[in-house]
């Protein structure tokens, strides 16, 4: 049996309190009304809302379209575009994780990651030089796995950044770490840089499960990791944990929430699997799906999660899927990405990133190779994009805000209309599914919404994009996954 095939055994046995409870939340709700609106999870279809228009819906775009010149010669794209949050994707990894959607390379040497820095350093230029200035309201380093890195590398990359980026005092600066590099030498760096936020991939708390899918670390090497980084002087650490991976139990998933509650972590992300085209994850899903968790079990681990972190601990989900121990931990580069998307542009460098500015929605290329030959002749590395007219922006603006709560004083001053008075209809139906509760300043998931948010979000899809997403083979649901950019 292959590595692959080698799946844990699922555990039975007397159903526990948490489990009773997450139950008993689930019947009380109910989400059949919901379910025959077409308002259900499941693995096969999920549709992650992380950008509007998703990249299946946009078309080839070259870097002239996104920064304009006007025929008196004044680039009018540049006025917005100056405050963002910025994301860097680092593509590389040590092997691949099972289940990882994420564009990435492995095992790549020393010489192509310091050739990747060149490429990052490159591509900041062009950017300012078409922005003049850039300003990072916060910043998030992401892959792949940023701490793949040599700690001289990882200071050269804030090097870069800083000569090209003026970091505002005080913004939240994250960096994602995989626990086997999470050392001390790394961590030095970071707090050298004024990193503030760490984000350690966990994503279980069993051995057999973290062995299954390739994660290359222990439950006891993801705690050590998890207390270095406190020990480092780091109070903010995240950690991600996935539930719906193959052979996870209700027991096992409990098990992971009780440790979760023993270690208290500022905020922990606790994400659906995808399962996405080309992951060997996908693969194996459809030859066993029965040694995966039932959708029935993926909605009592969702309930269960709910009931433990914000039932016992206290913790906040905010924004969805974002559990907060104390509210000064929430994820302001997440905020400015989601809810305040109108007033901070995204800025994503690096193969398979993607921004968000002055209206363009767009995506680089996902392929390293063909990310450095843009870069080195100074283009700007796009690949697919496109720009939001009409409501579009508007849509936007609610699919990936109602992640966090539409604020609609905000709306109105950005949109000049009140964001009820924009999709009267959609969201009376959602509010009459219970999904939605419409409040005098807000509007605002429910419960039950939580359960169901990207669902929920989907529902401000154009007609004009439905369509496009229509004609796509409606397994390509990825991203990022580089063999669609062939
Ligand atoms: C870039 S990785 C985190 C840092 C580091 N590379 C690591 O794995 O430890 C980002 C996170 O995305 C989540 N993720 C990756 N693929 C996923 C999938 N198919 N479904 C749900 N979450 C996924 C995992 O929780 C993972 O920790
Ligand atoms: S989960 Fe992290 S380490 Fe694993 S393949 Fe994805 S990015 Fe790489």
């Amino acid at each position: 049996m292959s590595d692959l095939e080698r799946v844990v055994p699922g555990s039975t046995g007397a159903e526990s309190g948490l489990v009773e409870r997450a139950r008993d939340r689930l019947a009380s709700l109910p989400l059949a009304g919901a379910a025959a609106a077409g308002y259900v999870r499941d693995r096969g279809g999920y549709f992650l809302n992380i950008a509007y228009p998703s990249m299946q819906a946009m078309e080839t775009v070259i870097e002239e379209q996104i920064y304009p010149e006007t025929d008196n010669g004044v680039d009018d794209s540049k006025s917005e575009g100056r405050n963002v949050a910025l994301y860097v994707h680092v593509p590389f990894c040590s092997a691949e994780c099972y289940y990882c959607h994420y564009y990435k390379e492995f095992k790549k040497p020393e010489d192509k990651v310091d050739s990747f820095l060149d490429g990052v350093e490159s591509e900041l230029e062009t950017h300012e030089s078409n922005l003049e200035s850039i300003n990072a309201r916060s910043v998030y380093i992401g892959g792949g796995t940023p701490s793949y890195l040599t700690p001289d590398q990882m200071d050269r990359l804030f090097g870069i950044i800083k000569a090209r980026v003026s970091i505002e005092d005080g913004a939240e600066v994250s960096f994602e770490m995989h626990p086997e590099s999470s050392d001390e030498d790394r961590l030095a760096v970071l707090n050298a840089h004024g990193v503030n936020r760490i984000n350690i991939g966990v994503e279980s708390f069993d051995d057999r499960l973290l062995a299954a899918e390739n994660r290359r670390h222990t439950r006891q090497q993801a705690i050590e990791a998890l207390e270095r980084a406190r020990a480092a002087g780091f109070p903010n650490v995240n950690i991600d944990f996935i539930y719906g991976l193959k052979g996870q139990t209700i027991p096992i998933w409990e098990d992971t929430l009780n440790t979760i509650a023993d270690l208290r972590p500022s905020s922990a992300t606790l994400y659906y699997l995808r399962l996405k085209r080309g992951t060997p994850e996908y693969k194996l899903y459809a030859k066993y799906p029965e040694k995966f968790p039932t959708e029935e079990d993926l909605l009592t681990m969702h309930a269960m999660t709910f009931e433990r972190l914000e039932g016992d601990l206290g913790y906040t989900q905010n924004p969805v899927d974002w559990f907060i121990r104390d509210p000064k931990y929430f994820h302001t580069y997440q905020d400015h990405n989601w809810r305040k998307s109108d007033e901070t542009a995204l800025l994503g460098i690096g193969p398979s990133a993607y921004s968000y500015m002055n209206g363009w929605q767009y995506y680089n290329v996902n392929d390293t190779d063909q990310y450095l030959a843009a870069v080195n002749q100074g283009k700007i590395p796009v690949w697919r994009g496109g720009k939001l007219e009409g409501d579009e922006r508007m849509r936007r603006t609610i699919m990936l805000g109602i992640k966090m709560g539409m604020d609609r004083r905000n709306f109105q001053n950005t949109y000049g209309e009140d964001v009820v008075d924009a999709f009267p209809r959609e969201w009376e139906a959602l509010s009459d599914l219970g999904l939605v509760e419409v409040q005098p300043e807000a509007v605002v998931l429910t419960y039950k919404g939580k359960l169901l948010a990207d669902e929920v979000g989907k529902t401000f899809y154009s007609e004009e994009m439905r369509q496009r997403m229509a004609q796509v083979d409606p397994h390509i649901v990825s991203t990022t996954w580089p063999q669609i950019n062939k």
